[in-house]
């Protein structure tokens, strides 16, 4: 084999063991480059005679020529391997169905819920009240006439907070158990504002407070983080009356029917005094002829009243508490609270 050959089949194994575009160029180098085997080569004929330099040049081109097809040849080959393997890590599967074209995002349902509680009693002149979900043991229990012992303080059903440094931890933080502590936080407000005006009378406290609470229970209809709303109308002659007309109105607007009824059921609340659990009963559709829960209520305590700073001979008035999740999964026929919280698109995208 003479040099030329030779040289031109080294070309050919050395550019086939190059697998990336820059191994590629530094072979090439050894070739073609300033000092590689060709240019070499080339760099010899000065010595020779004329005709020698004729001869020996045409057979140094050819060689030239051949290295220089094999590389393009060589690079040619990288660039679709390189694109093929792009390909298949990008592939796209053209018959996958498109999506569609998503009208930005929507309320998730206890939320519609609580937009129309805040119109329906919007409408009958309840303010909107916003507070805190970590609250303290006197709002939570003791300003709502929840003695030390009650139950509704256990571990069990209360979730304490670790106090910051330096606080104090004989009565640790807590998650708000219910939307209650809002009466004391909302009417103690009302009744200082109240007192810097130098009204007589003071303006009647009508005011909702819906939000988050928490407490430890998890199954299908109880979660540890829920959905309630307070209500409370305090004046000079707010009666038991009130609560029962502005209750029925409030159910009847929500549930659009008219034929709804409504049991005002005996029961306790520490705060309330007397406590009713407020069940209604829907004439027509899948629930129709049962009792169903929806809220607790009551006229405040008159010890309540004292902790909003108010002369309870002077004031009275009444409160109730509702499940925002349960007033949802009533109105639209959901059986399991824990699909609000899953964040399902399949099921959430139904409310919009
Ligand atoms: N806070 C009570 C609870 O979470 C509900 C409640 C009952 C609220 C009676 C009230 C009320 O305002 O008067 O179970």
């Amino acid at each position: 084999m003479s040099d030329l050959e030779a040289i031109v089949d080294s070309a050919t194994a050395a550019f086939a063991a190059c697998s990336t575009p820059a191994d590629l160029e530094n072979a090439k180098a050894l070739y073609l480059g300033k000092s590689g085997r060709i240019t070499e080569l080339m760099k010899g004929m000065a010595a020779l005679s004329i005709d020698e330099k004729k001869q020996l040049g045409a057979q140094i081109n050819v060689a030239k020529q051949a290295v220089e097809a094999l590389l393009n040849q060589r690079r040619e080959a990288l660039l679709d391997a390189a694109m093929n393997a792009q390909l298949a890590t990008e592939a796209l599967d053209v018959s996958l169905p498109g999506r569609a074209a998503r009208a930005g995002g929507g309320l998730h349902p206890v939320m519609l819920t609580q937009e129309r509680i805040e119109g329906i009693f919007g409408s009958m002149g309840f303010d909107v009240a916003d507070g805190p979900e970590i609250e303290n043991d006197w709002f939570n229990f003791t300003a709502l006439n929840t003695p030390e012992d009650h139950p509704a303080r256990s571990m069990h059903d209360t979730f304490y907070v670790d106090p910051l440094d330096g606080q104090p931890t004989d009565t640790p933080p807590l998650l708000r158990t219910h939307t209650s502590p809002m009466q004391i936080r909302h009417a103690t407000a009302h009744v200082k504002a109240w007192k810097a005006s130098g009204q007589a009378v003071m303006p009647e406290i009508r005011v909702i407070a819906p939000g988050r609470t928490y407490r430890v229970d998890s199954d299908a209809t109880h979660s540890p983080m829920f959905h309630q709303c307070e209500g409370l109308w305090i004046g000079a002659n707010v009666s038991f009356k009130d609560l029962k007309v502005v209750f029925t109105d409030f159910c009847k607007t929500f549930f659009e029917s008219d034929d709804l009824v409504l049991r005002f059921r005996p029961s306790f609340f520490p705060f309330t005094e007397p406590s009713a659990e407020i069940d209604i009963q829907f004439a027509h559709g899948p629930l129709a002829g049962r009792w169903l829960e929806v809220a607790g209520s009551g006229q405040v305590h008159p010890n309540v009243v004292r902790n909003m700073g108010l002369d309870p001979e002077a004031y009275i008035g009444f409160a109730f508490g509702m499940g925002m999740d349960r007033l949802t999964m009533l109105r639209y026929g959901v059986n399991d609270l824990r699909l609000f919280f899953d964040g399902d698109l399949r099921f959430l995208s139904q409310f919009q």
